[in-house]
């Protein structure tokens, strides 16, 4: 309980709930939960820490308190994430994107930086979430259009609103599909997704904030099939695709190799796979 409301001792206080609570980086929680609930940025709290919270204030970072002790992700909180230089709205029903998927942007921008030629180039964002590739894709790459498909009506709310935010309602379009069924052949350049590939085994050992708060299906494989989102994406990438294309899919390196086969076999002769800053083997991509 926050006793007082001054800065300095609601952000020292909100530090104590949440190190009780078992966050890990409690000192930068509590300080971006106090400068998210006083419309501030952090750098301000630290230059006035005589400023006060009004009672609003104070309330509302009490409640935020209680849900990120509950385990509750911090950006579904404050309903802010930063991806690829863009702030981005996100809640409840759409992933938080992650700064590892940033690395598929990276490998679209190289790519799409190659084809100066192409004319009104069109590039699918396929599972888009809260749109966060597609955005940062077509905010770096002014000449693209892009599409953004979800089978979550939840997911797409957010989506529709980054676009809004971003001003990009003109370059980016959002459907509501199974992955690529909805488009039409030869019809897009560049094909880029993070689909589910979270294996069952693994679940449990995830972090609460993710197992009780992430939507499932944006995350598990089906156990019987785990390939299934990437075959799925891999045929529909085959027929959709004009040439030259693009096709990049993050993984997990437990199933990179086999994704890799999987284009391989869809008739892209020569996938490979990029590892992350961590080493790790992420994206599996492919052109023809
Ligand atoms: C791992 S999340 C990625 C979200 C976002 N692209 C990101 O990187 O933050 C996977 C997304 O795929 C969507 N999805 C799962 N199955 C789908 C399907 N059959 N068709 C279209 N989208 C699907 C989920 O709703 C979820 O938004």
């Amino acid at each position: 309980m926050i006793l007082t409301v001054r800065v300095a001792e609601a952000s020292e206080s909100a530090y104590r709930a949440l190190s009780e609570a078992g966050i890990e980086d409690a000192r930068r929680e509590a300080m971006a939960l106090a400068a998210a609930c006083m419309r501030v940025e952090r750098a301000y709290l630290t230059a006035h820490p005589d400023a006060l919270l009004t009672p609003a204030q104070k309330r509302r970072l009490e409640g935020w308190l209680r849900r990120r002790a509950a385990r509750e992700p911090l950006p579904y909180i404050t309903r802010r994430v930063w991806f690829y230089g863009l702030e981005l709205a996100v809640g409840r029903g759409a992933l938080i994107p992650r700064p590892e998927t940033e690395l598929l942007v990276e490998l679209f921008l190289e790519w799409a930086s190659s084809q100066s030629h192409l004319h009104t180039p069109r590039l699918v964002d396929a599972g888009t979430g809260s749109g966060a590739i597609a955005l940062a894709c077509l905010s770096r790459a002014p000449q693209w259009m892009g599409v953004g498909i979800d089978r979550s009506r939840r997911a797409l709310h957010w989506a529709r609103l980054n676009r809004r935010q971003l001003g990009l309602d003109t370059r980016l379009l959002l459907i509501q599909a199974d992955w690529l069924n909805s488009l039409r052949p030869r019809s897009v350049d560049a094909i880029l997704s993070n689909p589910p590939y979270v294996l069952p085994d693994e679940w449990d050992a995830l972090q609460p904030e993710i197992t009780r708060y992430e939507p499932r299906s944006a995350l598990l494989v089906p156990a019987d099939d785990p390939l299934l989102p990437y075959r799925r994406m891999a045929h529909g990438a085959c027929r959709a695709l004009r040439s030259p294309g693009l096709i990049a899919l993050e993984s997990s390196p437990r199933l990179a190799s086999a994704v890799a086969e999987v284009l391989r076999e869809c008739g892209f002769p020569s996938p490979r796979v990029r590892r992350d800053y961590g080493g790790t083997e992420r994206i599996v991509w492919a052109t023809r």
